[in-house]
């Protein structure tokens, strides 16, 4: 949080009662690195106030009066000049309806007009208004002008009693995803990319399974960054508490079976492979089909080994990029060396779950990549985020190198 990240993003709350949420997703912007501005229209004057904007944005609010007040009137071509991204959030349906029918009429629509680069709409209304056919008329035409949106979600309306429909603006931390998406360079546009992410459990009985406290953070961290860079994504999760990511091809699995069918079936189509799940290594050799009841004394239990999905991976692969995480709590770069020749991947993350600050469950990590040249690329302790950054740098860079020697050859 806090560092300075490219994109200067102006955000223009419309009419409506959602307005109340956008000097908290000016906030939220900030805290994400972004510089920010704010506009207002007229009406949101009457939902939120231009003090609790300004403070928010931490600069003064551009606003209709102040167009018309100032010398010259060109702030909604400064506006336009400044702005990387425009952010409607509340858009209304009559904010839709202008923009989509190229008025220039208030500030907002002018900024529109004079060629801001890029906006996403975050529309609120009630379901009513979002579902007649002028709105979605307008939507699909401003959709058409590359136009991006974030909702409207289904949830509980603002007028109590309305009850609940698709309506509700989404919240400032969806819609700072959305603006950090749209901000991002498309560098793996074009290629499709398998993630595995989270635990498996492997079954005793209906009830019963052995598994590990993997929480699922890196491999979705992986398929997100990997969404925001232009990739399309297949995200294989085990079980894991954590929401499923928008933009992104989840295949929900338990079972190290069901993981190696889900991978394995669609190796063919994928460019890079990134295995970050925890894969149990043994499953009991029998699963009772019902509770198996508690006997006293001592038990055993047959474990037979799980398919190593990375090492069949690495026998059938031809021109994709593997990438294996190794988990080491001792001297790890030995065994992580040999993890990657004998699974024959493209390089290898070695962490350590031990450690403090890069446990298991937490949002940070630090990683040393190892290449098969003895190359060692090392992270430092960063947030899973950034080592996600980090790991498809690398492969984009292998894909290209590949890419190149494929075309010298051709
Ligand atoms: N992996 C896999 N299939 C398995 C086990 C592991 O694809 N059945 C993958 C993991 O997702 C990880 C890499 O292989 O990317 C290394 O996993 P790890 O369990 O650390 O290595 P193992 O080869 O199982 O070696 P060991 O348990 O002896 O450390």
């Amino acid at each position: 949080m806090g560092s300075e990240r490219e994109g200067r993003v102006l955000v223009a709350a419309g009419g409506g009662v959602a307005a109340m949420k956008t000097p908290f997703l000016l906030r939220r912007l900030r805290e994400a690195g972004y510089q920010v501005r704010a506009l207002a229209t007229e009406r949101a004057l009457a939902f939120t106030t231009e003090t609790a904007l300004a403070v928010a944005a931490g600069s003064p609010v551009a606003t209709d009066a102040a167009w018309f007040a100032a010398s010259g009137g060109a702030l909604h071509l400064e506006l336009a000049r400044w702005a990387d991204l425009l952010v409607v959030a509340p858009a209304t349906a009559a904010g839709l309806a202008r923009a989509a029918s190229g008025l220039a009429e208030d500030l907002l629509t002018a900024t529109i007009a004079a060629g801001v680069p890029r906006v996403l709409w975050a529309p609120a209304m009630n379901p009513e208004m979002w579902h007649y056919p002028a709105t979605q008329e307008n939507v699909s035409r401003l959709r058409g002008w590359g136009h991006g949106f974030v909702g409207p979600e289904h949830g509980a309306l603002a007028a109590v009693g309305e009850g609940a429909g698709v309506g509700r603006m989404s919240e400032p931390e969806t819609i700072v995803e959305h603006v950090r998406y749209h901000l991002t360079p498309k560098d793996l546009a074009g290629l499709t990319v398998i993630v595995s992410a989270g635990p498996t459990r492997e079954y005793f009985d209906p009830v019963r399974f052995i598994s590990n406290p993997s929480s699922g953070k890196m491999g979705y961290a992986l398929a997100e960054a990997a969404r925001d860079r232009g990739a399309r994504v297949i995200l294989v999760s085990g079980p894991t508490s954590l929401p499923a990511p928008w933009g992104v091809e989840l295949i929900a699995v338990e079972r190290a079976e069901e993981m190696h069918q889900a991978i394995t079936s669609r190796f063919d189509d994928a460019d890079a492979v990134v295995m970050a799940a925890a894969v149990a290594d043994w499953r009991p050799a029998e699963t009772a089909s019902e509770k198996t009841p508690k006997r006293s004394g001592s038990n055993t239990v047959e474990l037979v080994p799980t398919p190593d999905i990375l090492a069949e991976l690495g026998r059938r692969k031809e021109r994709q990029v593997l990438v294996g995480f190794a988990m080491e709590t001792g001297a790890g770069r030995e065994r992580a060396r040999s993890k990657l020749e004998r699974k024959n991947l493209d390089f290898i993350c070695l962490n350590y779950p031990t450690r403090s600050g890069s446990a298991f469950g937490g949002d940070y990590n630090e990683v040393e990549m190892l290449f098969p040249d003895g190359r060692v690329v090392a992270t430092g302790r960063v947030s899973k985020r950034e080592v996600a950054e980090a790991i498809w740098d690398r492969v984009r860079d292998l894909l290209r190198e590949r890419n190149e020697e494929g075309a010298q050859d051709a």
